[in-house]
């Protein structure tokens, strides 16, 4: 079976509880936790700060933590969440004046650097920063909020991508982030994505294993 990951995202978590719910989730066989940075500016949605990523680190949790950036600008807050414990941090093009700049500072920090795109941004935001990505996230629903409809269109984006990632040999992960559930990850992944961020799907059920494993199973179709 291919290697895939699962990125609960903590956006549909009890906040009142994160630490507890992250822990929860990875031990229902969570891969990544993905934490969702709004600043009621890039987006019209306001959440967390790198004092929560800090937070959740000297909670205990070791798992990788992923930070999606839904902010701008970027940079000041690419190094605050490299010092607060970061993985992975992605950000998207539109929220950066210097992308190659802002790739190369994720790095140069000890992160694995990410580019977001959103549903209507083109792949040429790929163009010339390759070698620079550990990571590409497709978002396939508007960035802002949780619980919103996958958008179809974006499965034939994901193919594209995973065309790039194959022509340029290399090991980047394609990331989906948005609308994920058990009924459509199947298809998901056959469109090339090996990430699968998803918060309602998993935090919106009582038991996250019972869903983590359903998703599993379909993964283990492909
Ligand atoms: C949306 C966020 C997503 C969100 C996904 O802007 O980037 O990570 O949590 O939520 P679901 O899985 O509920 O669509
Ligand atoms: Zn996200």
């Amino acid at each position: 079976m291919k290697n895939f990951l699962i990125a609960p995202s903590l956006l549909s978590a009890d906040f009142a509880r994160l630490g507890e719910e992250a822990q929860n989730v990875l031990k229902a066989g969570g891969d990544v936790l993905h934490l969702d940075v709004m600043d009621n500016h890039y987006v019209p949605n306001l959440t967390v700060g790198p004092l929560v990523c800090e937070a959740l680190r000297k909670f205990g949790l070791k798992a990788p933590i992923d930070v999606h950036l839904m902010v701008r600008p970027v940079d000041k807050l690419i190094i605050d969440f490299a010092k607060a414990g970061a993985t992975y941090i992605s950000f998207h093009p539109e929220a950066s004046d210097h992308v190659d700049r802002s790739l190369d500072l994720i790095r140069s920090h000890g992160c694995k650097a990410g580019l977001a795109l959103n549903p209507a941004t083109t792949l040429h935001a790929l163009d010339h920063i390759m070698d620079k990505l550990d990571m590409i996230l497709i978002m396939s629903v508007n960035p802002g909020f949780g619980g919103q409809q996958f958008i179809p269109a974006v499965l034939k984006k994901l193919k594209k991508t995973r065309e790039l990632i194959d022509e340029h040999s290399s090991d980047i992960l394609l990331a989906v982030d948005g609308g994920i559930k058990t009924d459509n990850i199947g298809e998901v992944a056959k469109a090339g994505a090996n990430m699968f961020i998803a918060g309602s799907a998993i935090f919106g059920q009582k038991n996250y294993a019972d869903v983590i494993q359903q998703m599993r199973t379909e993964l283990s179709k492909i």
